[in-house]
């Protein structure tokens, strides 16, 4: 599996956004991470379907959404018409959660569950492995860009590759915290294939995103 990156638009200059997104569009290959936070699931608020809704008017990659909510149901209806590639909610904000994969799975071409860092593997049930196409394991507490990456998440990585292997599974295994040039090889070579960065990418030198992109490849 190739390693696929989602630059987080997080920390994206929002006074910019049409520019960076096209700058982004000279990019191939990426996923565009889309935080949706409701200042509930997490203490930090950011973008709904309008801001969205104009995102996809103008970004040409797949686009990747990452619903830190305390109610993900209500965002799987109304956000289908944004056109998302992939739709994560939060494993500790759902009671239902195999209704919910079967609601995403009918709206979105991918569907994916996001563990925070104190959440085991353990507590997931194997059918819900089975169901999902994206597990993205938080290598940060979830509600903000810039924080420093938990080293601990590697062997959840490690851990998880191996649930992915001895069930023959081929969900992504996506890392979402404080990813950087250094980081990102111990978490490829621990079984990671797609990996989100916010502050590492739009913070290069010069906008110089693609130098740093693939510092991360
Ligand atoms: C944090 C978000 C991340 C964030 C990552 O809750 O889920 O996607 O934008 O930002 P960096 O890469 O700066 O840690
Ligand atoms: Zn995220």
């Amino acid at each position: 599996m190739s390693v696929i990156i989602s630059p987080s638009l997080l920390s994206v200059d929002f006074l910019e956004l049409k520019t960076e997104l096209e700058r982004l569009n000279e990019i191939d290959d990426l996923w565009l991470h889309l935080d949706v936070m409701d200042s509930h699931f997490v203490p930090n608020l950011t973008f709904g379907e309008p801001v969205l809704n104009k995102v996809k008017t103008v970004s040409k990659h797949k686009l990747d959404a990452h619903f830190m909510v305390t109610d993900p149901d209500f965002f799987v209806e109304n956000f289908k018409n944004v056109g998302l590639h992939n739709f994560t909610f939060h494993w500790e904000a759902t009671k239902n959660p195999e209704e919910l994969i079967k609601k995403i799975k009918a709206l979105y071409p991918s569907a994916g569950i996001s563990l925070k860092p104190g959440t085991p593997l353990s507590a997931i049930p194997m059918k819900i492995w089975e169901m999902v196409d994206l597990v993205l394991i938080m290598s940060v507490e979830p509600g903000f860009g810039g924080q420093k990456f938990m080293p601990e998440s590697i062997d959840k990585v490690i851990a998880l590759d191996l649930i992915r292997h001895e069930n023959k599974l081929n969900f992504q295994i996506q890392v979402d915290g404080g990813i950087n040039g250094e980081n990102a090889g111990y978490l490829i070579q621990a079984g990671a294939n797609n990996l989100v960065a916010g502050s590492y990418v739009f913070g290069a030198p010069n906008k110089d995103y693609l130098s740093r992109i693939n510092k991360i490849r």
